[in-house]
Parts: C-alpha cells; sequence; structure tokens
C-alpha cells in the first residue's frame, strides 16, 4: 500500500525556468518515462502566459499529446480561466491555481494581489466542479519572500484556508526561495494546521540552503504525507531570484523508504531519468 504520495512537478516547475526552450517531445519522453517509473501524479506543464514564461509556451501540445498511463495524473497550472480553459480544451482533467502568501510575489508572479487572485479561482473551482475536474492550490512563499522578506505563519494560513473554502482538494505549501528550516516551517504548519487539517496539506520545498529533506521529515513527524518534488532537483521560479532547484525526487524517495514507507516509485529508474534529463538541459 501507498501510503505517501509524491508530486513529481519537474516537468513544469523543474524546466519553466530554463533559459534554453526544452523540445516538447524531450518533455514528453521525461514525463513518459517518470510515469513509467511509478510516479502517479506528474504536473505536466503551466497555461501561464508564453509572455512570462516561454518556457511552457507548448502547454496545449503536452497536454494534447500525452501518452497516459492508467492510474497517472497530469494537472497542470492554471492561474485564470482564459488558463483553465484551455487546458480544459486540450484535456486537462486536473489543475492547480496558485496564490501566495505574500503581496509582494502575488504581484511579481501573476501581476494581482492576493485578494484579487482568489477571485480569479472562484470561477475556476466553478467550472471545474461541474466539470468533474479536480482543482489543487498553492500557497507560495510559506516562509520567506524575495520582495517582502519574512512571512507571517498567520498570513499562509489564512490563504491556505482561503483555498480550501474555495473548493481545493488539496493545498500545496511552497517555500519557493527554500529559505525554511524545520524550526521554520513547523511553526508555519502549526498555524495552517489550526485552519487546514493536515490531510489536506502537501509540502513543496525548494533546496536553496540544502533544508528540503529536512524540512520534509520534520514535515513528515508533523502529519503531512503529500511532498512535491522535482526529479534531478531541477527547478527554480521565474519570479524568484536567487531561488534554486525543487527537492530531488530521488532524495524524496530514499528518505520515504528509509522512513518505512512505500512510494511506489522505482529508485534506480528515477536516478536514471535524473541523469538524462540534467544532460538534456545541459545541468550539472
Ligand atoms: P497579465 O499580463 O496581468 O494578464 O498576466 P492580462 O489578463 O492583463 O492579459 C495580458 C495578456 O496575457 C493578454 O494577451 C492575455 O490574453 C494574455 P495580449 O492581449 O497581450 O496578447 N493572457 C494569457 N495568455 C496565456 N495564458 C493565460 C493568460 N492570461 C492572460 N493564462 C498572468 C497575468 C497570470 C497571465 C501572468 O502574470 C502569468 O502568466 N504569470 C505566470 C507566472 C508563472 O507561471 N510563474 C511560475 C509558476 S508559480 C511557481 O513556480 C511557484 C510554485 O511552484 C510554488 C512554489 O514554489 O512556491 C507553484
Ligand atoms: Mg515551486
Amino acid at each position: 500500500m501507498t501510503d505517501v504520495r509524491i508530486v513529481e512537478v519537474g516537468p513544469r516547475d523543474g524546466l519553466q525556468n530554463e533559459k534554453q526552450i526544452v523540445p516538447t517531445a524531450t518533455k514528453l519522453a521525461l514525463i513518459g518515462r517518470l510515469a513509467a517509473a511509478g510516479l502517479r501524479d506528474i504536473e505536466a506543464t503551466s497555461f501561464v502566459s508564453p509572455k512570462w514564461v516561454p518556457q511552457m509556451a507548448d502547454h496545449a501540445d503536452i497536454v494534447k499529446s500525452l501518452h497516459k498511463h492508467a492510474g497517472v495524473t497530469y494537472p497542470v497550472l492554471t492561474p485564470n480561466l482564459k488558463g483553465f480553459e484551455a487546458a480544459l480544451a486540450a484535456g486537462a482533467s486536473e489543475v492547480a491555481v496558485f496564490a501566495a502568501a505574500s503581496e509582494g510575489f502575488s504581484r511579481k508572479n501573476i501581476n494581482c494581489s492576493i485578494a484579487e487572485s482568489i477571485d480569479r479561482f472562484i470561477p475556476i473551482l466553478e467550472v471545474a466542479g461541474s466539470v468533474g475536474v479536480k482543482v489543487r492550490g498553492y500557497v507560495s512563499c510559506v516562509v520567506g519572500c524575495p520582495y517582502d522578506g519574512t512571512i507571517e505563519p498567520k498570513d499562509v494560513a489564512n490563504v491556505a484556508a482561503r483555498l480550501r473554502e474555495i473548493g481545493c482538494y488539496e493545498i500545496s505549501l511552497g517555500d519557493t526561495i527554500g529559505v525554511g528550516t524545520p524550526a521554520s516551517v513547523l511553526r508555519m504548519l502549526d498555524a495552517v494546521a489550526n485552519d487546514v487539517p493536515v490531510e489536506y496539506l502537501a509540502g513543496h520545498y525548494h533546496d536553496t540552503h540544502g533544508m528540503a529533506i529536512a524540512n520534509i521529515y520534520a514535515s513528515y513527524q508533523f502529519g503531512l504525507r503529500t511532498f512535491d518534488s522535482a526529479v534531478g532537483g531541477l527547478g527554480g521560479c521565474p519570479y524568484a531570484k536567487g531561488a534554486t532547484g525543487n527537492v530531488a525526487t530521488e532524495d524524496v524517495v530514499y528518505l520515504l523508504e528509509g522512513l518505512g514507507c512505500e512510494t511506489g516509485v522505482d529508485l534506480a529508474a528515477i536516478r536514471e531519468i535524473a541523469a538524462w534529463i540534467k544532460a538534456a538541459v545541459g545541468r550539472p
């Protein structure tokens, strides 16, 4: 029995910041190999503006051309109704909306305030509900923000609670710039869990200071069972200067299996995929 869930965000969060456009065929091969290695949730792309994030401009082709493995979901990011409608037209069956705990990051990332972003998500949730599409919610900058500095745990709790209220089935808590430590992450989780029960929470940690695995371990002890990661530790956010990659999927699998969890993921296969995709995008 799989008692933990890993949401592989490599094809989206891992690649969105790559300067050189990665061929669509390489992205599709990556997604296919990740599914074959046992990952069951693979964030495939984002329906954002190609002017903002050129790397994700092939989003419709990605979703239309996906060779869908049985039992695998392929969520895509949608910042507004326009993106959601395009995702739906391409055949997406799960989406994610993304808010922030800081006003500064919200403005830089999606060009609106936190409250405006929630207002944009409500019609997505309404339509998604009527067509049976699940919606995940992200909160970015849950510990620190590149523009606003340290973030108060209660600000994270407020946004997480709003996302849950409007119907997101799960809230992924993003340490976008990877400044969290187990102590600050636990303070944040304590506040959030007052408003949103842990079974609805996921940890999305970037590894700027090498703390992501420690933060996952602390979050696991706190009760979280869903973690986002990117194969090979790829990643970074174009609107969070200095943020490095996501925690590496292979490290998360190693940690969780070592804790006695069954991830259902083939570690050797993931390591091979990591080496292959890093070579393909010219990463050391
Ligand atoms: P905007 O410029 O404010 O949008 O951008 P607008 O509504 O004023 O429209 C301007 C133009 O964009 C129009 O086109 C629209 O049609 C078009 P024009 O008339 O100029 O030709 N447009 C779109 N095109 C494609 N797809 C759309 C879309 N919406 C409008 N969905 C917008 C607002 C949200 C679109 C923009 O700011 C954007 O695309 N931002 C994306 C930023 C992004 O992708 N960031 C990275 C993902 S978040 C992240 O990495 C963090 C996370 O991993 C968690 C963590 O680590 O913490 C999730
Ligand atoms: Mg991220």
